[in-house]
């Protein structure tokens, strides 16, 4: 009886502290505040396993097509750029001032899953955008494709290869030269 008795008034000491904490403001939310140790490991682990959970099913098209790639570095510069910075360029204040820092994806090593999923979907509480709420997949891929190359381009290989794509006229997300409205872009059809 008096562990029962114990454990109860455990439980309700936790959820007492618990309170304390949520309400008391202690924790500081601010982004240009980095997060202590513990809560970034926190964070980055259930990220982690979370998308391991959930990528496995997911069937990745061929992604060698030069045109399919030469769309993709377009999707990148017009929508991932000002977070994710290119080789050669500066951060952009927008990816200076997020917390946490968006990944430089000249350096990340990922699998096309992780990479496509965490596109599709976004990452909750840190700016990463779910781009599935205005493209379909068909969309997305061209610019996982991209990602694949990015890590071998320096700064010259990048304006080279971004000129080209302008050049064609080719993008996927968002429709060439950005001329199509958000989400009803046109996917090539030689792409797939
Ligand atoms: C407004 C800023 C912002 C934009 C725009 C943005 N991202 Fe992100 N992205 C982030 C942040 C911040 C993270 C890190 C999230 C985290 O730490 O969990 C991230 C993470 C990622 C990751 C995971 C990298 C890894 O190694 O875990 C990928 C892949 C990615 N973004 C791709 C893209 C693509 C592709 C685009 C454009 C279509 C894009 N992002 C646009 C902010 C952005």
């Amino acid at each position: 009886m008096d562990m029962l008795k114990n454990f109860v008034v455990f439980v309700l000491i936790c959820v007492l502290a618990t309170g304390v904490f949520i309400y008391s403001g202690v924790y500081n939310v601010a982004a240009s505040q980095p997060d202590n140790a513990l809560v970034a490991w926190l964070l980055s682990s259930v990220r982690e396993a979370s998308v391991e959970g959930r990528i496995e099913d997911i069937e990745v098209p061929d992604l060698t097509s030069l045109n399919m790639r030469l769309a993709g570095i377009r999707d990148f510069d017009e929508l991932c750029a000002a977070c994710h910075t290119p080789p050669g360029r500066l951060d952009s204040p927008v990816a200076r001032g997020l917390n946490p820092p968006p990944p430089d994806l000249t350096e990340e090593e990922g699998s096309p899953q992780e990479f496509f999923w965490i596109t599709k979907n976004g990452i909750k509480m840190t700016g990463m955008p779910a781009w599935g709420a205005t493209r379909d997949d068909r969309e997305i891929w061209p610019v996982i494709a991209f990602l694949q190359d990015l890590p071998g381009l320096d700064a010259a290989g990048y304006q080279s290869m971004l000129e080209e794509s302008r050049s064609r006229g080719t993008a996927a997300m968002d429709g060439a030269a950005g001329s199509v409205p958000n989400g009803v872009a046109k996917m090539a059809p030689e792409f797939y």
